[in-house]
């Protein structure tokens, strides 16, 4: 947990019982402010044409472009009327349940700190450029909206059953993760890709990473890293079937993943529909270390 700042075991002082904050918009630095001009023009400068439309058509509802850190404030009024999310600033990391419980109730809840200058390429937790430029966006789509409200509630079963580890890769690799299959190709719709500038080439042009068909309880079996480029992306038909998947009853299959083995990251089973059948060479030659960028 070497690159966590953010990790508190209860809600910080100046924390409400639910760990949320106030953003302090007017407390941020003309420099800080000037860290999310920077990371948002480098992500405008590749996105067009690699993030989904709904990505896109997020950043241009919500008025995200250009003035700094997003006053949350003004930015709820905008994505309160469009499916009744809201976004609530937290300290770093807030526990499972307090996390499902914001999800459920449409709300998200966004690190309130920004990242250092010289942490603009690689910071390993949640910042608010991540939360809010990453997150946000998809929560104006009312599919998207309508997932991920069902995955908070299906977050605090899953902790009452104890298969939170299943979940929690649902989570990884489509909210942060998941590529869609448009008519265009492949396009990015999770967080952690839109709002890595390396990422958002790798993810779609490396020939390194396996890109597998979306297959939920497959993906609830898959192992993952969160330390480094992934080496298998998952990719949706479209946000209609991913809700579609994901709001089934996961009584049964929590039942059967039970005695499934876990499958390791590089795994491509004959089931799998492949898009890419990745080289895994950048992941083999070292990963975060190979980066040359
Ligand atoms: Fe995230």
């Amino acid at each position: 947990m070497a690159d966590f700042e953010h990790v508190f075991d209860s809600p910080p002082p100046g924390a409400a019982a639910d760990w949320t904050i106030p953003q302090g918009w007017e407390n941020y630095t003309d420099v800080e402010h000037r860290t999310w001009v920077t990371l948002y023009e480098r992500q405008m400068a590749i996105l067009p044409g690699r993030a989904s439309d709904q990505f896109m058509r997020g950043l241009d509802v919500l008025d995200l472009h250009g003035g700094g850190i997003p006053d949350f404030r003004k930015m709820n009024e905008a994505l309160q009327a469009l499916t009744g999310w809201t976004v609530v600033a937290v300290p770093g990391l807030v526990p499972d349940e307090v996390f499902f419980d914001h999800l459920a109730n449409r709300r998200f809840p966004a690190g309130q700190f920004i990242r250092k200058r010289e942490q603009l390429d690689y910071i390993q937790e949640p910042d608010v450029f991540h939360d809010v430029f990453g997150h946000v966006p998809m929560l104006t789509d009312p599919t998207f909206a309508d997932y991920m409200q069902a995955y908070g509630q299906g977050g605090a079963r899953a902790l009452g059953l104890g298969q939170l580890q299943n979940l929690a890769r649902l989570y990884w690799y489509t909210v942060e993760f998941g590529l869609m299959d448009t008519p265009e190709g492949l396009r990015i719709y999770g967080a952690g890709i839109v709002s890595s500038k390396t990422e958002s080439i790798f993810s779609l042009e490396d020939p390194s990473p396996n890109r597998l068909g979306f297959d939920l309880e497959r993906v609830m079996r898959t192992l993952y890293r969160i330390d480094d480029f992934q080496q298998v992306y998952f990719v949706i038909p479209s946000l209609d079937s991913l809700l579609a998947e994901t709001t089934k009853d996961f009584g049964a299959i929590y039942a059967r993943l039970k005695d499934a083995p876990d499958l390791p990251i590089e795994t491509i089973l004959p089931t799998d529909k492949v898009h890419t059948r990745g080289t895994q060479a950048y992941a083999h030659a070292g990963g975060r270390f190979a980066r040359a960028s």
